[in-house]
C-alpha cells in the first residue's frame, strides 16, 4: 500500500513523505535513553547508512523534527519537551522508495514536581532470550516510566549480533516507549558497543538522573570504587549536595549477596558478604543515609535487612537488593541465611518501584509475574544540613 502524507519539518516547509513497503530490518529498533524533564534520546540502527529522521512532540502533535545525517547508528536528542508529560515520536528513513515512518510510539519525560510515579528494575538479560522476552513482556505490562539495568545486559558485549539478539530484539515494543538508564555489567564493560548502545560518552563513568522526587546515582564498579577513587569521591559528594526526598544508587556488583560460590563458599558455611570492589562504598552510603542499593550480577533477587555498621539496624540501616535475574542462568544461594539477607530466591523475576510521595514501594515478580517481595520505605531521618532541604525535595 502507498501512502502519502504530509509533514511539517523543523524548517517549517510542508513535503510529502510516502510510506512505501515494511520497514527496514533493524539492527537495533528505536528504543529510547536518557531521559530527562526536557528531553530524551532515540537511539536506531540499521545494517547500511541512512539519512533519518525523527519527528516528535507533546502528546500526538508531532511537529518538531530533527534530521540525522547519513549512518548506521543513530542518537537523536529531543530538546525542548515539557515536563512530566506524555510525548509521542515516529522515526523516518530515506531510502530509494521515498520516507518510510515507523508507527508511533510514546514516551513521558521526567517530571520537576512531587508526583507519583512507577519504574521498572532489571538486570543480567544476558545469553537468554526467550527468558528476557517473557520478563519483558511482563515489565511492558506495567508501563513502567522508565526502565533501569545494573548491568550484564548481554552475554559477550564485543559480539555484535548479541545486541539486538539478547537485549533489544525481545524488549523491543518496551524499549520504544521506556527510555533506559543503564550502568555497564562486567559481560560489555568497555565494548565498543557498550559505549554506543549504553549510557555513557568515553570518559564518564558516573551519572545522575532526577526523577520527580527521586534521583538515581549511576557508578561503573568495573572501575576502582573504594575509598580515594575517583567514583568514590563523586558519589559522596552527588549525594551530599542532593536534595531529592528519595535517593538510589545503581552499580552492577552487589555490596552483599549470599550467592554459593561468587564470594567465599556458602553452601559449605564460609560467609562472605559481597564483591570486594564496592565494600568500601557501605559508609558513603551510611553517611548519606541513601534509600536503596540496586545491583545484578549474582543471578537471582536477594533483599537485605537494613544495614549499618555491619549490623541490622531498623531505624537508620541502609536496603541493598540484588536483581540480577531477567535472563541469565540463575545462580545459587547457600542453603542457610547469613544475617544479612532478608529474603532470597533464585527465580527470573523484574522490579517495579512505585514513587508516592511519603512512600517508596518495591515489589518483585517472577517471570510469570507472580510477587515474589514486596518492600515499603518511608523518608528516615536524615542528618546533617540538607535534611530539611530533601524533606522538601
Ligand atoms: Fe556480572
Ligand atoms: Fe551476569
Amino acid at each position: 500500500m502507498r501512502l502519502a502524507l504530509v509533514l511539517l519539518l523543523a524548517s517549517g516547509t510542508w513535503m510529502a513523505v510516502d510510506h512505501v513497503g515494511p520497514p527496514p530490518t533493524w539492527t537495533v529498533a528505536p528504543y529510547l535513553r536518557h531521559v530527562r524533564a526536557d528531553g530524551v534520546t532515540v537511539c536506531f540502527e540499521s545494517a547500511t547508512p541512512r539519512v533519518s529522521r525523527v519527528r516528535y512532540g507533546p502528546g500526538p502533535d508531532r511537529r518538531h523534527a530533527v534530521t540525522s545525517a547519513a549512518a548506521c547508528f543513530h542518537a537523536v536528542d529531543l530538546e525542548g519537551l515539557e515536563p512530566g508529560r506524555v510525548h509521542s515520536y515516529v522515526v523516518e528513513w530515506q531510502d530509494a522508495d521515498g520516507w518510510h515512518a515507523t508507527a508511533p510510539a510514546p514516551f513521558v519525560t521526567a517530571p520537576v514536581e512531587d508526583v507519583p510515579f512507577t519504574f521498572a528494575v532489571v538486570g543480567d538479560t544476558q545469553d537468554q532470550p526467550t527468558v528476557w522476552r517473557d520478563v519483558a513482556a511482563r515489565v511492558q505490562e506495567a508501563r513502567p516510566a522508565f526502565v533501569v539495568h545494573v548491568g550484564d545486559l548481554v552475554g559477550n558485549g564485543f559480539e555484535a549480533e548479541a545486541w539486538n539478539r539478547e537485549l533489544f530484539g525481545p524488549a523491543r515494543e518496551l524499549f520504544a516507549s521506556a527510555p533506559l538508564l543503564v550502568v555497564p555489567g562486567n559481560h560489555e564493560e568497555d565494548a565498543p558497543a557498550w559505549y554506543r548502545y549504553g549510557a555513557f560518552a568515553r570518559g564518564a563513568h558516573t551519572w545522575q538522573r532526577r526523577y520527580g522526587s527521586l534521583e538515581l546515582f549511576g557508578v561503573d564498579s568495573n572501575r576502582p570504587c573504594g575509598t580515594g577513587s575517583v567514583q568514590a569521591a563523586w558519589l559522596r559528594e552527588a549525594l551530599q549536595r542532593s536534595t531529592a526526598r528519595w535517593r538510589i544508587v545503581l552499580h552492577h556488583h552487589p555490596v552483599w549477596s549470599s550467592d554459593s560460590d561468587d564470594y567465599g563458599d556458602a553452601q559449605a558455611g564460609v560467609e562472605a558478604s559481597g564483591d570486594p570492589r564496592v565494600q568500601d562504598l557501605k559508609a558513603i552510603y551510611e553517611e548519606a543515609d541513601v534509600d536503596l542499593v540496586l545491583s545484578g550480577h549474582v543471578h537471582g533477587y536477594e533483599r537485605t535487612w537494613p544495614l549499618r555498621g555491619d549490623r541490622v539496624d531498623r531505624e537508620r540501616g541502609v536496603t541493598y537488593i540484588v536483581t540480577g535475574g531477567a535472563g541469565g542462568y540463575l545462580d545459587a544461594f547457600g542453603a542457610a541465611p547469613p544475617w544479612f539477607s532478608a529474603t532470597v530466591r533464585a527465580v527470573h523475576h523484574h522490579l517495579l518501584v512505585f514513587v508516592e510521595g511519603d512512600r517508596l514501594t518495591v515489589r518483585a515478580h517472577d517471570r510469570e509475574g507472580r510477587l515474589i517481595d514486596e518492600l515499603v520505605l518511608t523518608p528516615r531521618e536524615r542528618s546533617g544540613a540538607l535534611a530539611g532541604a530533601r524533606a522538601n525535595g
